[in-house]
């Protein structure tokens, strides 16, 4: 959920660490740590609120380690406080913990310790595997770490040290996120390959229920059963640039002007104008099942969800394949039915998000195959699934995911192109389908260079409590994503709707002046939503109305429009959702929100 890194090697520990955190702090933020083991034994400092605030705790202290772990947290047993902040340290004062995960067994396992003697002070869940630790040590750091684990049962990344053992870091994961990260007489622990990226790009995966030991010029890894196990090294293709600002205030403001970029990179190379279609590497073992599935479930959370019930109408109209879209949380829960012709899709941004996981895994056990739709290369969706496609859209790092979406859809798109083309559609469809993809790019940056027009608007309205989105078709997953982009940075509380169920509910909402967002584009349903516009008018709300270029009888319905260039029908949530982020970003901003980092979220929900 939130962030590890652990440094072990010929530089000072501390400024990596504080570093390392700084650029995980995007993935959970209520409290950050540091363990150190110095001359005098092992140190830990610690505090709630974010890396600054620890910082700042070091400001006048100098510490000469080369050895060290780090966490920031993002609290799920125990308030945010100096005391549950991690790392947690044994009884003993030797051993520190820091863990991303939760033990689902703590009760029971503290009880124990407790009967034993041990005191756990915490309220949290990771006390317990230090204390656990603790009373496994014989000598070897490893191999009480082993039979900690052993004995616990839940998700966890850990790293370890023990001023005992200054020589290694010990590391294991079970469910959540963790890497090596392999330098020159130093070696790297992280959770996120983000935060050593300065450092190396190249990487070592730890897989679930491994445990590896890590010393300044060496690591091995074993399985909690003792196997010894060799993974390769990767090189990670990300640089550290592209997990910078740029001069642009936030993440989130980067990365919604980096979306003419990024849908080029997710066409690169893949589009087949010749024969109209696509090629997608990382289905191609997969064509003849393909061309044999009967129907798609498309399992996601969150934004990545959104992507996915436009997946399904794509999905629909040009491939003609019975679509499902399943909340994960929802579907692993089930007893989904899944026969021979089912083909299940996973989409997620990180890779990692754990309710998405455990449904793509309980398909795969009822015999399905899962594609993942990722962004984040090496993730564990990305190496567990059967095949699939990345979007490449770069480390995405804002908690509001924007440019990911639209990657996420031109994805879903080439699919759709692909698909359709071993089906139904003509050589002439595909064609104009990839031309109007191609034409995307041009198209947005429009949008994005009108961004002062969509600031004016939210200045007129951030002062508004409550929001209504609205559209229809293709373009209402968009209102939901519109929605659900506002709540999360501005806490403006907005609901998306299709537009025509406004009469059958949210209706007795509208209040004079209340701000409603309709996508209300120039296609075969336009009529209809300007029906329901007039509904809105009608109870004196005032409507912001995201319409086609050279729709000019709109204006005079409506109290602001917001132009977006004409495109094939289909793909108009690529363009519509943009002046959606954009307002979302400046109503946050005028509101003084901390954008990138919104109270409560997390970039990558690694726990249930
Ligand atoms: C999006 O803005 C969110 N913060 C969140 O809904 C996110 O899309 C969801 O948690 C799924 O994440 P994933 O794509 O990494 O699986
Ligand atoms: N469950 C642990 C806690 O609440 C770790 C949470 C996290 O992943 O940051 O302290």
């Amino acid at each position: 959920m939130c962030g590890i890194v652990g440094y072990i090697g010929h530089q000072k520990a501390t400024p990596i660490l504080i570093e390392g955190l700084k650029r995980l702090e995007y993935r959970g933020y209520d409290s950050a740590g540091i363990a150190l083991v110095e001359k005098e034994g092992l140190i830990h400092e610690k505090a709630a609120g974010k890396v600054k605030t620890l910082e700042e705790l070091l400001i006048n202290k100098t510490f000469a380690s080369h050895i060290g772990i780090a966490h920031t947290r993002w609290a799920t047993h125990g308030v945010p406080s100096d005391l549950n902040a991690h790392p947690q340290v044994d009884h003993t004062g030797n051993i520190a913990v820091v863990h991303n995960g939760i033990i689902e067994n703590y009760r029971t396992l503290k009880e124990v310790l407790e009967r034993k003697g041990y005191n756990v002070i915490s309220d949290t869940d990771t006390e317990i595997i230090a204390h656990l630790i603790s009373m496994y040590y014989e000598g070897c750091l490893t191999e009480a770490v082993r039979m900690a684990l052993s004995q616990v049962e839940g998700t966890y990344a850990i790293a370890v040290i023990d001023s005992r053992s200054p020589e290694k870091v010990v590391a294991a994961r079970n469910g959540a996120p963790l890497l090596i990260g392999q330098g020159e007489g130093e070696n790297f622990v992280a959770s996120d390959v983000a935060a050593i990226l300065r450092y190396t790009n190249k990487v070592v995966y730890i897989e679930d229920k491994e445990i590896a030991t890590i010393t300044a010029n060496d690591f091995r890894i074993s399985t909690i059963e003792k196997i010894d196990i060799t993974h390769k090294v990767e090189e990670v293709g990300w640089t550290l640039e592209m997990i910078e600002k740029a001069g642009h205030e936030y993440f989130m403001h980067k990365e919604i002007h980096e979306q003419p970029e990024t849908l080029r990179n997710a066409m690169r190379g893949r589009l087949n104008l010749e024969e109209g279609t696509v090629r997608l590497n990382g289905l191609t073992d997969h064509l003849d099942d393909l061309s044999k599935i009967k129907r798609i479930i498309i399992i996601a959370c969150g934004t990545s969800w959104h992507a996915a019930l436009i997946g399904e109408y794509l999905l629909e109209e040009y491939a003609k394949i019975p679509v499902e879209v399943e909340y994960a949380s929802e579907f692993r829960y089930r007893s989904p039915i899944i026969d021979e012709g089912t083909l299940v899709l996973v989409i997620s941004q990180s890779g990692e998000t754990a309710d998405t996981l455990a449904a793509m895994r309980e398909a795969q056990r009822r015999g399905a195959k899962g594609l993942g739709i990722v962004n984040v290369v090496g993730s564990t969706i990305a190496r567990e699934s059967d095949g699939g496609v990345y979007i490449h859209a770069g480390p995405e790092i804002g908690v509001a995911s924007t440019k990911a979406f639209t990657s996420q859809i031109m994805v879903l798109s080439l699919i759709t192109i692909l698909l359709g083309r071993m089906r139904n559609i003509s050589y002439n469809m595909g064609k104009e389908m990839i031309e109007a993809l191609q034409s995307l790019p041009e198209k947005i940056q429009t949008i994005l260079d009108n961004e002062e027009q969509i600031k004016g608007i939210a200045e007129t309205y951030y002062k508004h409590n409550n929001f209504l989105y609205l559209g229809r078709g293709v373009n209402f997953p968009v209102a939901l994503e519109g929605a659900l982009k506002l709540k999360e940075i501005s806490y403006i509380h907005a609901e998306g709707y299709p537009a025509a169920e406004m009469k059958h509910g949210p209706i007795a909402l509208i209040y004079e002046n209340m701000p409603v967002v309709v996508i209300a584009t120039r296609d075969s349903i336009y009529d209809k939503v300007m029906s329901n516009i007039a509904q809105v008018k009608a109870r004196n709300g005032n409507v912001i109305a995201i319409a086609t270029e050279g729709d000019t009888e709109i204006a005079e319905r409506v109290n602001h429009v917001i132009y977006i260039p004409k495109i094939k029908q289909c793909f108009t949530p690529l363009l519509a959702v943009i002046p959606l982020q954009l307002m979302a970003y400046h109503m946050a901003v005028l509101r003084e929100c901390n954008v990138d980092q919104p109270r409560n979220l997390a970039k990558s929900v690694t726990v249930e």
